[in-house]
């Protein structure tokens, strides 16, 4: 039907304009009065021939054309929003020790004298949904989940019907900031989850399983009126972007944050050393059964700011801060059978299915056994009766068996070596350096592996990857039982590929019209997508959003990593020497992404991808620091930073923190008493300074 190129070009604007405002109208009548005019074969052959017409001329996509509006305002429902600070998660401590631990650490870091105490700021540890509120002039203008701390959603008219959250910043003792983002957790009191409940039960309403659940219910709906009527409130704990920071200490920021007219917690208080913080835990936990709301641990963070900054961020949690998570909550149950699933990576892992129990609040009735190791180990039978324990959102474990309650019918269980999804032989591989097998069974079979192949899909949708709404674990299986959706790329042809599938769809359970397309501008809507994102999707074994962020970071784009594992490329040998120089990068994820990259089937499928997306190149982030992507050397001994810390901010800023002197390093800081490295970086004509000229280049 690509008659396109023969007609005149005001013709065929003409009937852009034509179509736009019909599909305007039947948009209107569909999605707002509930009351489509035309059937939908007609509706998708004008909206398909509209965007033939776009491909064509690409300057009549306009932010109004129907193209681009049914995607955006209707099928995401929630519109993303990019963290200016990333929402970041913090470090767990188990105990008295761990946090003695972390206080040495913030010492070492700052190079702090054993006379100096650390003052840390308690705060409990709200167990809810954290939230970014922007405040530009003192006026609430948006609001957005965590999402995966890059990226989340808009929920700004959701979070304006909470009674916790100031339209307006009240007048306190600074003055109210151009720009500020305050952090906080939303979460729903014990009492209102219990009412909230008891309601839904009265009206045949699904009921949640904790005030946890609840919130995030209420908090992510489309229709604000609920989200209105549902009781919602918030602690606030931190800030993002900000113009200013009104405070010199964590304590001070929150007191201001109170005169704004924020809920903060009553229980967060000053701990002026480490023994006062420990206590603060102690009465903390203590008071934890007689509070309507639940907390999960506490929270320290060191109490001065200057020090805040100063100890930064490791990966995706900060140096100056971490919580202390209370003991898991046990149960005990029996084990009535032990089965196995087949994981994204071909991994067996044995499942125990339990007889329903609640721990925490929460019913289980599954936990995980990890390997045939670890039944064996702990001797677990079915039949037996079993401890479990659940921490937090962590997966529920097997602690142990309860022998003296052992059945005499208890049967062991025999660890299959046959994976029982596709017949495959599961195999335990060998460690190549050490020698040792590898405690996880595998599957050989790969993609003729319905569970491998199913997991990874699902991993390619799920939220962190290309998080398609509309399109979850649930739907990839049923597509891909009816053969629809068998690699990723079908699902970027689902549509083009058969004419009835509209029609195939809607006959699904759970599938109505508004459901169906609103699934396709969903799909067309992640046809462009982040590198990191992408590569994260690809699911290469090792490859979480750290090192898929990194690897995007170093090659800038998709092509040039193709390229660079490609078995054309000239030299195969330094590409991966290249790639072990990466700064985060090991072994084991060098040659995980060697392998993923080399392997021909994978090759095509990337091909295939590359036709349908438009993977972008890597972003750096706009404000480009001047040591980014420069070789730095530190030598001798530093005085106004400690060495970790010199290193730490050096990485931060993008740059590559080195042990030794090549001609390829930048700049040599060299300290008092600097000695061969600096020679050795005289003799090559490397840029030596001292360590207050290197302060003075990255800005303090
Ligand atoms: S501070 C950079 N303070 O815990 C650190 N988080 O595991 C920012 N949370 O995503 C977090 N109470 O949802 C902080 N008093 C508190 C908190 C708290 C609950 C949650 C929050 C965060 C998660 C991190």
């Amino acid at each position: 039907m690509n008659d396109l190129a023969k007609l005149p070009e005001e013709q065929v604007r003409a009937e852009h304009r034509r179509l736009s405002e019909t599909l305007k109208t039947q948009n209107k009548a569909y999605y707002q009065e509930d009351a489509p005019e035309v059937d939908d074969a007609l509706y998708d052959r004008d909206f398909r021939r509209l965007k033939e017409i776009e491909a064509a001329y690409p300057d009549l996509v306009t932010p109004a054309s129907p193209t681009q509006t049914i995607g955006a305002a209707v099928t995401k429902g929630f519109g993303k929003v990019r963290h200016k600070v990333p929402m970041l998660s913090l470090d767990n401590a188990f105990g008295s020790d761990d946090l003695r631990e972390f206080e040495g650490r913030v010492r070492r870091f700052l190079g702090l004298p054993s006379t100096e105490d650390v003052s840390f700021f308690a705060e409990p540890k709200i167990d809810g949904l954290s939230a970014s509120l922007r405040y530009e002039k003192g006026v609430f203008v948006q609001g957005a989940t965590r999402g995966d701390g890059q990226e989340g959603e808009d929920i700004t008219e959701n979070l304006r019907t909470l009674q916790d959250l100031p339209m307006e910043l009240q007048k306190g003792e600074y003055s109210i900031p151009e720009v500020f983002e305050v952090r906080g957790e939303v979460y729903m009191s014990m009492s209102d989850f219990q009412a909230l409940n008891a309601n839904q039960e009265k009206a045949g309403a699904k009921v949640f399983a904790n005030p946890r659940n609840a919130a995030a219910g209420s908090l992510r709906q489309l229709d604000t009126r609920i989200t209105a009527s549902r009781k919602l409130r918030l602690f606030a704990y931190a800030w993002g972007d900000a113009s200013v920071i009104p405070g010199q200490n964590q304590s001070e920021v929150l007191t201001q944050f109170k005169q704004w007219g924020f809920s903060v917690n009553p229980l967060s208080r000053v701990c002026l050393n480490m023994g006062e913080a420990i206590d603060a835990y102690r009465k903390i936990e203590e008071l934890r059964a007689s509070l309507d709301y639940d907390i999960d641990g506490v929270v320290f963070k060191v109490n001065r700011l200057d020090w805040q900054q100063r100890l930064a961020f490791v990966g995706r949690t900060p140096r100056w801060a971490i919580a202390h998570k209370f003991p898991a909550e046990k149960a005990t149950t029996t084990v009535q059978d032990i089965e196995i699933q087949v994981g994204r990576t071909g991994a067996l892992t044995p499942v125990a299915r339990l007889e329903p129990v609640s721990v925490g609040g929460v019913v289980v009735s599954n936990a995980t056994l990890h390997n045939q190791e670890e039944i064996e180990r702990k001797d677990i039978r079915i039949g037996d009766t079993v401890v479990i324990q659940r921490a937090g959102d962590v997966i529920p474990q097997v602690v142990e068996v309860i022998l003296d309650k052992r059945p005499h019918d208890s049967t062991v269980f025999n660890f299959p070596v046959i994976c029982p999804v596709c017949g495959s032989h599961a195999v335990r591989e060998k460690n190549p350096t050490t020698g040792k097998e590898d405690v996880v069974r595998r599957c050989t079979g790969g993609l003729i592996c319905d569970a491998q192949a199913v997991e990874r899909l699902k991993h390619f949708v799920s939220r962190t990857a290309f998080d398609i709404d509309g399109l979850g674990a649930k739907q990839i299986e049923l597509f891909y039982k009816r053969g629809w959706v068998l690699s990723p790329v079908d699902i970027f042809k689902l549509e083009e590929n058969d004419k009835n599938r509209l029609q195939k769809i809607k006959n699904l359970e759970g599938f109505g019209d508004k459901a169906v397309r609103n699934l396709f501008g969903a799909i067309d809507q992640r046809r462009t997508i982040e590198m990191d994102r992408f590569i994260f999707a690809l699911g290469i074994r090792h490859i979480g959003q750290g090192n898929a962020r990194l690897l995007a970071k170093n090659y800038g784009s998709l092509g040039k990593l193709m390229e660079t594992f490609s078995p054309d490329y000239p030299e195969p040998g330094k590409a991966y020497v290249d790639l072990l120089a990466i700064d985060g990068i090991g072994d084991a994820v060098a040659d995980a992404v060697k392998e993923f990259f080399s392997e021909t089937r994978n090759r095509e499928i990337l091909q295939d991808l590359s036709e349908q997306l438009s993977v972008q190149d890597f972003e750096a982030p706009s404000d480009e620091s001047p040591v980014s992507g420069k070789t730095v050397v530190f030598t001798g001994s530093l005085e106004l930073m400690t060495r970790a810390e010199s290193k730490a901010k050096a990485e931060g800023l993008g740059a590559k923190v080195s042990g030794s002197v090549s001609a390829k390093t930048d700049y040599l800081v060299a300290g008092a008493k600097a000695g061969s490295k600096l020679k050795k970086a005289e003799s090559l004509g490397v840029t030596v300074m001292t360590e207050q000229e290197w302060l003075d280049l990255i800005g303090g």
